[in-house]
């Protein structure tokens, strides 16, 4: 049976992650599941958020994925402690699932000159205190700053991540983290969707600052990971296929995919 890598997310934002990890590790299968008919994630409580990504990684499970990555930060945040403390050993304790958020937290002190780094995410992400919690192990000196962030994944989704509406929202949020402390020198984009959105916060952050996307940090992490984990790493099968698949309309999906993933995929519907 092929036994793909998952890539979960709430929608199309993973796909920013799943480009950068088939980029890397190209050799692998990979099977993404987006849950646009449930999407967002991040304006949903922990229960919610814990349930249907729950559902989600059981059914990656089901189509042979010996490991799952949560390309949502959310997600990560919300749900995979829950995920791996109580669901996989009952479930699949041969299995494993992983987040984006630990990846990055153990790298991300070492972009800061001055020590000092702002995280940019949704609400949930926020709010659940992830990133400090993480931050705090690895990096216990660092300076961190969260801002929330509500209106960029509308923005994104809509297509208007380009136009003069978004200079409002995105400044709006850059002043308000910039406004904690001036040293801020590093910007994490906590958020799956914010990559697209890289060339408009440019603009608004001073001059220097160093902006980070998580997908390149969360392939690296994962080829360190494979190779810690011959075992887990020798059972994913290595076919070079992408399967797409979506809870919400293929059609849609195809057409917003591309912007995220830089290619054209072909969808098939999944019915949770
Ligand atoms: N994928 C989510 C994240 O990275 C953003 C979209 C949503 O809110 O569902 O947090």
């Amino acid at each position: 049976m092929n036994q793909p890598i998952g890539v979960f997310d709430s929608g199309y934002g993973g796909l920013t992650v799943l480009r950068e990890i088939v980029r890397t590790l190209p050799q692998y299968d990979y099977v993404y599941l987006g849950d646009n008919a449930r999407t967002p994630y991040g304006t949903r409580s922990f229960d919610t958020v814990y349930q249907y990504t729950l559902e989600c990684v059981r059914h990656l499970f089901d189509r042979g994925c010996r490991l799952v990555i949560l390309a949502c930060n959310t997600a990560s945040a919300k749900a995979l402690r829950n995920i791996q403390q109580l669901d996989l050993p009952r479930l699949a304790s041969d299995r494993r699932v992983l987040g984006v958020i630990r990846p990055t937290t153990e790298v991300i002190g070492t972009y800061s000159q001055t020590g000092e780094v702002g995280i940019l995410a949704t609400r949930g992400t926020v709010t659940s205190e992830s990133y400090v919690v993480e931050i705090e192990k690895f990096f216990p000196e660092l300076r961190v700053f969260q801002e929330a962030c509500p209106m960029w994944v509308p923005l994104v989704e809509n297509g208007e991540y380009n136009s003069p509406g978004a200079d409002y929202f995105v400044k709006q949020h850059i002043d308000r983290v910039m406004a904690h402390s001036s040293r801020i020198d590093t910007l994490l984009l906590a958020c799956t969707h914010y990559p697209l959105l890289l060339e408009k916060i440019r603009q608004f952050v001073p001059p220097g600052m160093t902006i980070l996307s998580q997908g390149h940090i969360v392939a690296d992490s994962l080829v360190n990971y494979l190779q810690r984990h011959p075992a887990l790493e020798a059972q994913c099968s290595q076919g070079g296929q992408r399967t797409f698949l979506t809870t919400d309309s293929p059609a849609d999906f195809d057409r917003q995919a591309t912007v995220f993933y830089g290619e054209s995929v072909q969808s098939a519907h999944l019915a949770l």
